[in-house]
């Protein structure tokens, strides 16, 4: 057998929401790509569950063209053969049909005896947060989560409530139907193949760590951009916003990578319980910082590759006065030992003119530089780490430039990880499949994660009720508002844009 391949992925992988757009351009061609690694047993199967009438064929052909277009490797008929047809489709409405649930039992038990897979599933809720409470108790009522052979994960999609008050109840309601262990809550950064370096670079080197501190840390920098718009998604977007899809999560995700201090050891636990110690550490809000470290924007109409492309009040289900933020910008601090007083600024946009997603971490100018003249024009020390999309990192030194002079110049080391491992890094959901599997949750959202993460993104909520901005403010396909600039400016910073080059 094959080393990559793990027994206990054999199992099925039941995914609720089985014609949303994030089953066929992630899920499904994430899976592919795990057999094309020949990662998965050959008993592994994907049962697809949606409102809509489709034949297993039916299905098993449209989701040919997604993996064609989204996979990491390239498709071909034998490959393609032996995964589709471990496919199935069932459809029911999964909102209210207990009969569904019932026959859709039945079929997993069924599946359970042909391919052995012993009781093993897990549940993937591809859909919108209001459904996954219903989901899960039906699950418990028919008696799917707490069957007497193998295991009954659930993995759920964010956002995981819309407040920390909605949060506390979903999580109070499903945690009487499924113990915490088989929940795994989803942020596919901690799938990312940079985010998990994080841990390796900042742990394996005696370089950066005595460094990595408010002695020598001047300021860390987390840039967020996207091209993209709220697409097809203007609905959830009016309600979330760039706080709740992007900062609440992800951006906060990265932060706590960043700043938390080692864990004991690699068990899942002791990983978490360090991230949430910079949560409950981050300094919350109020009206005054609020109104001087926080930058909000909205895009409005603009280019982008030579295109035209709608300003975010014109988008699908969106309010033509709507004065949802899809840019934010901001000042913040975790108020801890390690990093009391170093500021960390935060941001993030769609329709900006790039994707990139980064963290810079800058490290203190040293104070015997102003007594040399010829050091004049050297700059920070920069460790960058490039999380998107290439990846990799990058470090900026000080050294003398050849020749008689004694000049400086700014040095690049300059790793690009995604040119040497072309088409190598998986993508962040293969990894979160794969770990969910094996019951690993180090790369999911423990509870008390969320209700931190919420409780800080509440302070900055709080404040922008009533606090209305003439919008838009930055046009489409630009690097965001003015004033995000002018938040970084005005302390004597500046933005790094290594990724895209405009800052080395
Ligand atoms: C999702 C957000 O969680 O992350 C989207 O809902 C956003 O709005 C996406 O576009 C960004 O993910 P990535 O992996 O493309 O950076």
């Amino acid at each position: 057998m094959n080393k990559n391949i793990d027994m206990d992925l054999s199992s099925i992988f039941v995914i609720f929401g089985g014609t949303g757009d994030l089953t066929k351009r992630k899920l499904i061609p994430a899976i592919f790509s795990l057999m094309h690694e020949k990662r998965l047993p050959d008993n592994f199967t994907i049962v697809s569950i949606g409102r809509r009438e489709k034949t297993n064929e039916s299905y098993r052909e449209e989701m040919y063209e997604f993996v064609k277009q989204f996979s990491r490797f390239p498709l071909n008929d034998k490959l393609w053969h032996d995964f589709s047809k471990r496919i199935f489709y069932k459809n029911f409405d999964f909102t209210s049909d207990n009969k569904g649930y019932e026959k859709l039992d039945l079929f997993l038990e069924k599946m359970d005896s042909k391919y052995l897979t012993g009781g093993k599933r897990l549940y993937y809720l591809a859909v919108a947060p209001e459904f996954f409470e219903g989901i899960i108790r039906n699950l418990n009522n028919n008696g799917m989560i707490k069957k007497s052979t193998g295991w009954q994960r659930i993995m759920v999609e964010k956002p995981f409530g819309s407040s920390l008050k909605t949060a506390r109840i979903l999580n109070h309601n499903i945690s009487k139907l499924i113990p915490e262990d088989d929940i795994f809550r989803i942020d596919h950064y901690l799938g990312k193949e940079m985010i998990q370096n994080i841990l390796a670079i900042r742990f394996g080197n005696s370089l950066f760590e005595p460094l990595w501190n408010a002695n020598y840390i001047d300021n860390i920098q987390i840039t967020s951009n996207e091209l993209l718009g709220v697409e097809s998604r203007g609905g959830y977007y009016e309600n979330a916003g760039i706080l709740k899809d992007m900062l609440q999560n992800h951006l906060l995700q990265m932060l706590t990578m960043i700043a938390m201090e080692p864990p004991v050891d690699f068990d899942p636990e002791s990983i978490r319980d360090e991230k949430v110690k910079v949560l409950r550490s981050l300094r919350p809000f109020n009206k005054q910082s609020f109104k001087e470290d926080v930058v909000r924007g909205q895009y409005g109409k603009g280019s982008l590759n030579d295109a035209q492309t709608l300003g975010y009040r014109q988008e699908v289900d969106v309010s033509a006065s709507s004065n949802t933020d899809t840019f934010i910008a901001l000042k913040t601090y975790i108020d801890n030992f390690r990093f009391g007083g170093v500021p960390i600024y935060i941001r993030a946009g769609k329709r900006m003119n790039t994707k990139s997603t980064e963290i810079v971490i800058e490290f203190k100018k040293l104070p015997g530089i102003n007594y040399y003249k010829e050091f004049d024009k050297i700059g920070p020390n920069l460790l960058v780490l490039k999380i998107q999309p290439v990846e990799g990192f990058f470090f900026r030194i000080n050294a003398k430039k050849p020749g008689n002079e004694f000049k400086m110049e700014k040095v690049e080391l300059d790793y690009c990880q995604s040119c040497k491992y072309i088409n190598d890094s998986p993508e962040a959901y293969e990894r979160l499949i794969l770990e969910a599997s094996k019951n690993n949750s180090s790369l999911f959202t423990r509870w008390d994660e969320l209700e931190y993460s919420w409780k800080y993104i509440e302070s900055i909520e709080k404040e922008i009720k009533g606090n209305e901005l003439n919008y838009p403010n930055y046009e489409a396909g630009t690097s965001g508002p003015k004033d995000a600039i002018h938040l970084i400016e005005k302390d004597g910073r500046q933005w790094w844009n290594i990724i895209t080059g405009e800052e080395v």
